[in-house]
């Protein structure tokens, strides 16, 4: 539990990172809660992850969120990693402890299954195969995520094959690896296809997806959230499916922080979600 005396200190470390929504939402459950300090971007190069880490202790920070490009690099950095980070192969949440130790964790996962699982209150793991489209970061914790949820195959496709069946072997479970070109088929019979690429996002190009062989039911998702709502999730929508974007994932991977920073959990809620949308 938090010590009343002492504000809390936490951060999101990121290249770029001003654009970051983390800033926005732990400061407003910060708010909610009464808790007093600040939760701050930090601009960190690449490549200078270390220094930055360990001088969060002397700082005064009780921990960390990492976003692009670090959270690959910071497994090599902290001096305790748990199984989830391990078995994911990166790190998006540091706790810092009382004698500077730092402990790294993953809570990506958490936050796209949260995420779905309020988005469809109907969607079960073992609903039927799911397509994930991309093999970094994103795709291992939303593949770790469902692997734990029971789904019963993952189809997963990224356009360099290798990336791709290096996740399966690290992951295990039932992943079977589709060449890039078979990514519109591969939705034939699937019950939920993910994109975790960067494609869509603003800047960037769409993620070129035909959604024909898309079952009706089938759920969308998407871990991009600037649109709000990209090209992919607005096909899917026109067809009727059910979507899920990636906004909802980043608020529900926050809890997780906290829990292990504060020891409470804050609530994903309405308000908390227009919040984040006016700043989008
Ligand atoms: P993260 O860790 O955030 O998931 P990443 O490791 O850089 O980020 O992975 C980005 C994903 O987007 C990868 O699957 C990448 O495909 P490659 O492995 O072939 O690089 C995918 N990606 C990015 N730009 C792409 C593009 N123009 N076409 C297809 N896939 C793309």
């Amino acid at each position: 539990m938090a010590d009343p005396d002492r504000p809390f200190l936490a951060c999101v470390i990121g290249w770029p990172v001003m654009h970051s929504l983390s800033p926005l939402m732990h400061s407003h459950w910060m708010e909610q809660q009464g808790i007093k300090g600040g939760y701050v971007p930090i601009l960190v190069r690449p490549g200078t992850l270390e220094p930055a880490l360990r001088a969060l202790h002397p700082l005064g920070f009780a921990g960390c969120n990492l976003t692009i490009p670090h959270k690959l690099d910071a497994m090599e950095i902290v001096d305790e990693v748990d199984d989830v980070a391990r078995r994911i192969g990166a790190i998006s949440c540091i706790v810092v402890r009382e004698d500077g130790a730092l402990f790294g964790t993953n809570n990506d996962w958490l936050g796209f299954l949260g995420n779905l699982k309020q988005s469809v209150p109907g969607w079960r793991g073992d609903a039927g195969p799911a397509v994930v489209i991309g093999a970094g970061g994103g795709a291992r914790a939303v593949c770790h995520g469902l692997l734990r949820e029971g789904v019963p195959e993952i189809r997963l496709v990224n356009r360099t094959a290798a990336k791709a069946e290096k996740v399966a072997a690290d992951l295990g479970g039932s992943i079977r690896v589709l060449p890039w070109k078979d990514r519109h088929i591969a939705l034939e019979g699937a019950a939920l296809a993910v994109n975790t690429t960067s494609l869509g996002m603003v800047g960037q190009p769409p993620l070129d997806l035909k959604l024909d062989c898309l079952h009706g039911e089938a759920v969308a998702a998407d871990i991009v959230y600037t649109p709000l709502e990209t090209a992919f999730l607005q096909a899917a929508r026109a067809r009727g499916n059910p979507i899920v974007d990636g906004l909802g994932m980043l608020m529900h991977q926050g809890p997780a922080a906290w829990r292990r920073w504060l020891g409470v959990e804050p609530l994903v809620t309405d308000d908390l979600r227009r919040a984040l949308e006016d700043r989008l």
